[in-house]
């Protein structure tokens, strides 16, 4: 069986797809800053960083990467260059020297040449190491990712739990999220599947919402929503003081980006989770 090498093993959707490949019968080696426990027969490689030198070795023989290192937010010590772009341009230049043909790697939805946010620049970047190191890059452009424990569920649900859900605005912009479980599948099917190689595909699911919408599908009757002035929510996130959402994820939301389900749906053959069904695994209460 094919053997798949995983960077970014301590993440959210990582730790979905681990399983899933171990399931599937691929053989899985996977890299990680911080102490993760194998499952069955996994390898696990821990660095200090994604330039270590023995990702190479750990990558040979490997018939795919599937790069999920990234992050949304830059602090003072950790810039977008650093969590974005830097380690994928490494874990590329380590498939490279270790004959890895194929490089997948989760990009963002709206990520494009014409990109002004720091965030998509580092994103694009990332994208161009990829496709410029590997015989059979695969991009994905990831919208919300669901699952229990995603950086967007955690959020609304640490605020239903406090008193109050909050929309910035009208929370009339777009959005299209796909179930983790589904993007999982997806990302196990590009590991071997041969319609993915050279492609950049929108990783997003079969139905399009609003934010609003969303908030409230996900609150429930109980829980109280709050349309808050836009300028404030951005004044907040710009000053730090204690934002219902980082300057960038608004960023991101208010942005209002949807993509083509229907070219992922021809490709995998799969049946993606509704919103409700997303919903049922992620909800406040
Ligand atoms: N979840 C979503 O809704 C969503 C949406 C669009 C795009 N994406 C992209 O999909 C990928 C996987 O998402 P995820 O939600 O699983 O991400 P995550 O859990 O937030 O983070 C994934 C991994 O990135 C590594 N990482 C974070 N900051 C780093 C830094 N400063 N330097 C080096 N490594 C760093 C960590 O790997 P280790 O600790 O294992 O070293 C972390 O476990 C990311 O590239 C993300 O940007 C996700």
């Amino acid at each position: 069986m094919a053997k798949i090498l995983v960077t970014g093993a301590g993440g959210f959707v990582a730790g979905y797809l681990r399983r899933v490949l171990i399931r599937d019968g691929f053989k899985v080696a996977s890299v990680s800053r911080s102490s993760i426990r194998p499952i069955d027969g996994e390898r696990v490689l821990t660095v200090s960083g994604y330039d270590d030198p023995a990702i190479p070795d750990v990558a040979r023989g490997c018939s795919a990467a599937i790069h999920l290192v990234g992050g949304g937010q830059q602090t003072i010590h950790h810039q977008y260059h650093d969590t974005n772009h830097f380690p994928a341009a490494a874990v590329a230049e380590a498939c490279r020297a270790a004959d890895v043909p194929r490089m997948i790697y989760l990009s963002g939805l709206g990520v494009s040449p014409d990109a002004t946010s720091g965030y998509f620049i580092s994103k694009y970047l990332a994208e161009r190491a990829v496709a410029g190191s590997v015989p059979e890059p695969v991009i994905f452009r990831p919208s919300y990712i669901i699952g229990p424990n995603d950086h967007l569920t955690s959020n609304l649900r640490r605020q239903a739990q406090t008193c109050a859900i909050t929309i910035p605005g009208s929370g009339r912009y777009m959005m299209q999220p796909i179930s983790v479980h589904d993007a999982v599948r997806v990302l196990a099917m590009a590991a071997t599947g041969g319609a993915f190689a050279g492609r950049t595909l929108d990783m997003v699911g079969p139905q399009t919402t609003t934010f609003a919408e969303y908030v409230r599908a996900f609150a429930g009757p109980k829980t109280r929503i709050i349309h808050a002035d836009m300028e404030e929510i951005y004044r907040d996130a710009v000053l730090g003081r204690d934002p219902a959402y980082e300057l960038d994820d608004l960023g991101i939301m208010v942005g209002g980006y949807v993509g083509d389900h229907g070219t992922l749906r021809r490709i995998t053959g799969m049946q993606f989770r509704t919103i409700p069904q997303m919903l049922q695994s992620g909800g406040p209460a």
